[in-house]
């Protein structure tokens, strides 16, 4: 009797976190990203790793973001595209985890916050190159 009590106190949150951002996602992002941000009517969110340098590039939070942060932002300000800015944080960094995890760059069971949503490291984020044109300023100049 007492281990079946702990290991519902154990093991029912992280069930439970694992299925919203799934289920989250379902409802509210996958009518026009696809099932598990695949990609559909809007843009796959997920995929096209090593797809850059090829001669047809797959751009998603993925393969091409160079920051997990932006991902956090661009979902609180715009998304979902139909009711935009209708999401609380935590849902914000529930489907963020969701689709960082999607990508292979989380665990499926992982929580993110402010604090460690930043040292999530994007496989692209060395792949921009600062613009050589001398009338383009360079970044912190
Ligand atoms: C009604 C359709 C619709 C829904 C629902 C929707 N999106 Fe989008 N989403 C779009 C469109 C259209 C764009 C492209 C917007 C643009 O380029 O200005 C987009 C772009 C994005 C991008 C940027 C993709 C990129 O690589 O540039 C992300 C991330 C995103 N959506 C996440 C979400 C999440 C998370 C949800 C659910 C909360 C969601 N979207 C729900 C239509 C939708």
């Amino acid at each position: 009797m007492r281990v079946r009590v702990l290991r519902l106190r154990l093991f029912r949150p992280l069930a439970c976190l694992a299925l919203t951002g799934a289920a989250l996602f379902d409802a509210r992002c996958a009518g026009c990203h696809g099932a598990g941000g695949e990609g559909a009517a809007a843009d796959a969110l997920v995929g096209g790793r090593g797809s850059l340098a090829t001669p047809k590039p797959v751009q998603t939070v993925g393969s091409y973001w160079p920051y997990a942060t932006t991902l956090f932002d661009y979902i609180r300000r715009t998304m979902p595209y139909d009711a935009p800015q209708s999401l609380g944080p935590d849902e914000t960094y529930t489907l963020s985890a969701y689709i960082l995890s999607r990508n292979g760059l989380l665990p499926d069971d992982a929580v993110l916050d402010a604090g460690t949503l930043a040292g999530v490291r994007m496989p692209n984020r060395d792949g921009f190159t600062a613009d050589a044109r001398p009338d383009v300023p360079a970044a912190g100049r």
